[in-house]
């Protein structure tokens, strides 16, 4: 059963920081990819509070409330792979939630925006050798992890499954779990599909997903897809 966090905050929306680049599905997939980075870069760096440095817009609750569920999924010690790990408060604030639950975990975090990666060897200094530049589709690790978080967003549309079995089979360890995030705007009204349907369409079993919410809205839907479930 999904697992959802209902909560009732007062502050205005705010919508989230997405790119949209404007040669998408036009040009070359390595345009798309230098036109994403050089968005999310600009508009990633244009603020100083840390949530916003890793693209979401709004007040600091509203981010506990959107983010805590990536958390809820790591249910043991292990390593976690970040990808798109911008200035790693993300990383830093799984840390610290977890921490709370008694589970240790060693942060990794993969971004393809130097500037962003920087930001993030400064907040956790301690865990520097883990952060890597690279793009995702690209970008072949040395080692393979136990929790791995993502988005689909992160390549054109027609990438999309190429990435999901790259991902399954490249990144995460046999027991492992991949989550695959699906963050939206308090402004989005668009009906679209969640991530757990598109993935269901591909052909995936997904084994839960967590969610999160602002002002009663779903802003967040995490899809977890465990390896073992997917090999074929
Ligand atoms: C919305 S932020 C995610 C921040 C944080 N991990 C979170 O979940 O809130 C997306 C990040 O993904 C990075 N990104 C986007 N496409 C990527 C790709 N193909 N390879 C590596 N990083 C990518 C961007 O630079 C940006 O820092």
């Amino acid at each position: 059963m999904p697992k959802s966090l209902k909560l009732v905050q007062t502050a205005a929306p705010q919508g989230s920081i997405i790119a949209t680049p404007s040669t998408r599905g036009k040009q070359s997939h390595n345009i798309w990819f230098e036109e994403n980075k050089k968005i999310l870069e600009e508009s990633y760096l244009k603020y100083q509070e840390p949530w916003m440095q890793s693209g979401f817009s709004g007040p600091e609750e509203k981010w506990i409330e959107c983010r805590k569920p990536i958390a809820d999924y790591i249910d043991k010690p292990g390593t976690f792979l970040d990808i798109g790990c911008a200035n790693g408060y993300l990383l830093e604030c799984v840390l610290n939630w977890v921490g709370e639950k008694g589970i240790e975990i060693t942060p990794y975090g993969l971004d393809f925006s130097e500037k962003l990666v920087e930001l993030a060897k400064q907040r956790i200094p301690e865990f520097s050798d883990n952060l890597y530049v690279g793009n995702a589709f690209y970008w072949k690790p040395v080692i393979k992890f136990d929790f791995v978080r993502t988005e689909l967003v992160y390549v054109p549309d027609e990438l999309k499954t190429n990435f999901m079995k790259k991902l399954l089979q490249d990144f995460v360890n046999d027991n492992g779990k991949l989550l695959v995030a699906d963050y939206r705007s308090s402004k989005d009204d668009e009906p679209k599909q969640w991530i757990n349907e598109e993935l269901e369409e591909f052909g995936y079993k997904i084994s839960d997903y967590h969610s999160g919410y602002w002002e009663r809205k779903e802003l967040t839907r995490a899809a977890i897809v465990l390896k073992e479930e997917n090999k074929g």
